[in-house]
């Protein structure tokens, strides 16, 4: 029995938005299969709270390759070995080519933490703190060929408190990229995702209420 979305988790740190993928699994509220966890870095604790969970997990070195495009093609084949229907990058840090997204259409995911398209690639928390914006979030959207700039899929925001740092704002970020990451891959699982020019269209259209974050509360 395997009509379940085959998911490929490419980490290359801590995994806690793979955590949050798994634990969604587990608790039955995302219906899906997560067919193997791919990283960069061998030390990353992603891979092992992969193999806590019996996920295959596999350590692909991008040093071995001459260039991105040549790592791309390995990952490709192993995404493939595993069947894998769906990629979520959830904090891995490569650009990946159009040896990927072209395999892939609509069909790779990334969790950024900002409000997208304010504060793409790097250091995106320390990017909103030196801006001093009072709202910032995270997003999960498509991957295309830009840094962070795909079709958006889901977005959260949070506050920016006085006397932030990085550290206690990523944390805030990141309670709420657990909550967004398996709700969007949810949905694609369901085929509710459709993309149309730059605009994810959602079906059946979810139902909103109105209410705003307004920092500082007015
Ligand atoms: C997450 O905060 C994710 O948004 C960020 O890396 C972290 C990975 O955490 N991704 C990026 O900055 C991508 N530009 P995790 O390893 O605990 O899931």
């Amino acid at each position: 029995m395997n009509n379940l979305l085959n998911i490929g988790v490419l980490a290359s740190g801590n995994g806690s938005n793979l955590q949050a993928i798994i634990d969604r699994i587990e608790n039955g509220e995302l219906t899906a299969k997560i067919a193997c966890v791919i990283s960069n870095n061998a030390g990353a604790f992603a891979l092992e709270r992969a193999r806590r969970y019996g996920i295959p997990a596999l350590h692909l070195d991008h040093r071995l390759f001459p260039g991105r495009a040549g790592y791309d093609a390995a990952l490709l084949e192993a995404l493939r070995e595993y069947e894998v229907e769906l990629v979520a990058l959830a904090g891995f840090m490569r650009i990946i080519t159009p040896v990927l997204i072209d395999a892939y259409p609509h069909a790779i995911m990334n969790i950024h933490p900002a409000l997208l398209p304010a504060f793409p690639g790097l250091h995106a928390q320390k990017q909103a703190l030196d801006y001093g914006v009072k709202i910032s979030g995270c997003t999960v959207h498509f991957v295309d060929p830009g840094t962070d700039t795909g079709p958006v899929i889901i977005q959260s925001a949070v506050p920016v408190l006085e006397g932030d740092t990085e550290e206690t704002l990523s944390a805030r970020i990141q309670v709420e990229e657990h909550r967004v990451y398996p709700k969007a891959i949810g949905l694609f699982a369901k085929g509710c995702l459709k993309v149309e020019g730059r605009t994810v269209i959602i079906s059946p259209p979810p139902v909103l209420t109105t209410a705003a974050l307004i920092n500082p509360p007015a």
